[in-house]
């Protein structure tokens, strides 16, 4: 685990509008935010709140209006779309609510996914992919496809594709939001795991409290700002 702490993400005064027509919407408001290296934060509050929004502007999938955004050394606010698109290959694993796996693929297929973008042989790619399928414990379905694994199954293999290729941050969009407890359990479990044993940082977005008390620091948003932050040990409180 990685006990050095430096700032990883820094957002200053950060800003999010779209417009349609003379419709302004703005979800996230000169937010200002420091999640350290190797933390594990959630991010809550109510639907419409940014959440997803601030998740896709550290991804870079989408822009940033004003404000400053960094992550490590990386200006993500003033990145060109093709820059963005390199970097978040390298430096990023995405999990979604509803896995986004890709159905004529299989497993094995769907973990590869990423590395594609890589310049790797065959080779590696195939320990690489391996070596994911075995953290999420699916070696035995790596010629499943999608529709033949259970949910949580399909969620493990979307966390094997985030990890392939050994990204620093991981997002999750609530990753638990379609499964029943026990396979939540499991997905969380995992993600304890990529944090604490693989000093990996990690932001999920979750509206389970339960889900929730897994990170260290829990965040909520409301109206596109920080409403205010809770550390682990006050987490009880809120439960
Ligand atoms: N591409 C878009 N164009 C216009 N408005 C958008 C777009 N994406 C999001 N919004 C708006 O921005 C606001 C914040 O949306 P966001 O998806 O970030 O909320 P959220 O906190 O993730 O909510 P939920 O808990 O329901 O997922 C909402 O009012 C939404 O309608
Ligand atoms: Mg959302």
């Amino acid at each position: 685990m990685n006990n050095t702490r430096e700032p990883f993400i820094r957002c200053t005064g950060l800003t999010k509008i779209y417009r349609k027509g003379d419709q302004e919407i703005i979800p996230l408001s000169g937010l200002n935010l420091v999640i350290e290296r190797g933390a594990f934060v959630s991010l809550m509050g109510p639907s419409g709140s940014g959440k997803t929004t601030l998740l896709n502007l550290l991804a870079g999938i989408d822009s940033v209006t004003s404000g400053e955004l960094w992550i490590g050394t990386n200006d993500v606010a003033r990145m060109s779309r093709r820059q963005l698109a390199s970097w978040r290959a390298h430096e990023i694993g995405i999990i979604f609510q509803s896995y986004n796996l890709v159905p004529v693929l299989t497993a094995y297929e769907n973990v590869e996914l990423p590395l594609l973008l890589h310049n790797m042989g065959k080779k590696e790619r195939a320990e690489r992919v391996m070596a994911a399928l075995e953290t999420v414990a699916l070696v035995d379905r790596a010629d499943h496809f999608p529709r033949q694994l259970s949910g949580g199954q399909e969620q493990r293999v979307a966390i094997a594709r985030a990890i392939v290729a050994d990204p620093p941050l991981l997002l999750a969009d609530e990753p638990t939001g379609d499964l029943d407890r026990a396979s939540a359990d499991m997905v969380l479990g995992l993600l304890d795991t990529l944090h604490r044993a693989r000093g990996r940082t990690i932001v999920m977005v979750t509206h389970d409290p339960l889900a929730a008390s897994h990170a260290e620091r829990q965040l909520h948003l409301e109206k596109g700002t920080l409403a205010r932050t809770v550390r682990h040990g006050d987490a009880e409180a809120l439960l």
